[in-house]
């Protein structure tokens, strides 16, 4: 009943979201707001905006990070991008969607590598989440200092200025690199053409069968040879089914169209 409802309202199918753990997060956030059953909690949310915002904010686990997992991203400078840019031929020309991209940190992280390679006023990407909140923030891309902690200090220096004391603000010249837009990756349409996706940390929250969707759709949103860069929690057991090779821990290509 509820799950119905809210899918009305929100177009989020929780019934592919892993039950246990959505569960345990919409009881705990109806009970600290004095609900005891999910439907009066959504009828209160339909009647007050505030509510259902901070539903979906809480639903949608916004954790995120600048240069997170330090390792893959150094990979991801000294072997994918030199390797997706030899293939491409043009480096301006390479296609990157961040997929569930939450308050930026991922985005402006792929910018910030690109740039190594060309200059930002060349760099083009998408970044998309299901959660508009969440975009907001990043097209304010104001951060604390937690979100930098991880990034390398002459990126820092280089891409950030201080504001408030201890708030990072990301430059506009980075900003005006990536495209952000609205994209539930279990409903909407995904870009095509893609050269490199990156979805991290968002389908551990997800159940196989929305995993085999995704999985499935990514492979055509990306050309053939293209790369699908996954969390550190998220292999893909059994890539050839979706047409993937596995070429490093993290990073799969795409083998054929499926
Ligand atoms: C934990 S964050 C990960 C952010 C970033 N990729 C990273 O690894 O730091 C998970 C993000 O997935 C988004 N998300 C959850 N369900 C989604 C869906 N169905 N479609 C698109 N994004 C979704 C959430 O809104 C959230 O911003």
């Amino acid at each position: 009943m509820f799950k119905k409802a809210f899918y009305q309202q929100s177009k989020i199918n929780l019934d592919l979201y892993k039950e246990k753990q959505m569960k345990r997060r919409i009881t705990s956030l109806a009970g600290k707001h004095g609900f005891s059953s999910f439907m009066s909690f959504y009828k209160a949310m339909l009647a007050d905006k505030s509510l259902y915002d901070t539903f979906i904010n809480y639903l949608t686990i916004n954790v995120s990070e600048f240069y997170r997992n330090p390792n893959q991203w150094e990979l991801m400078e000294k072997v994918i991008i030199p390797m997706i840019i030899e293939r491409k031929g043009r480096a301006e020309d390479i296609r990157i969607w961040s997929s569930a991209c939450s308050t930026g940190d991922e985005p402006y992280t792929i910018v910030m590598l690109l740039n190594k390679f060309i200059p930002l006023s060349k760099i083009k990407i998408i970044a998309s989440d299901i959660d508009l909140g969440a975009i907001n923030k990043a097209e304010q891309g104001v951060y604390p200092e937690r979100s930098i902690k991880e990034l390398p200090d002459d990126l820092l220096k280089r891409y950030f200025t201080v504001v408030n004391g201890n708030w990072y603000k990301i430059s506009d010249e980075v900003k005006k690199c990536v495209d952000f837009k609205q994209l539930n990756l279990l409903e909407d349409p995904y870009p095509g053409n893609m050269d490199l996706i990156v979805c991290r940390n968002v389908l551990i929250y997800f159940t196989e069968e929305a995993k085999h969707y995704i999985y499935n759709s990514f492979n055509r949103s990306l050309v053939q040879d293209g790369i699908l860069f996954l969390g550190s929690t998220e292999q893909i057991i059994g890539a050839a089914k979706y047409g993937f090779k596995s070429i490093r821990t993290f990073f799969y290509q795409k083998a054929h169209e499926i």
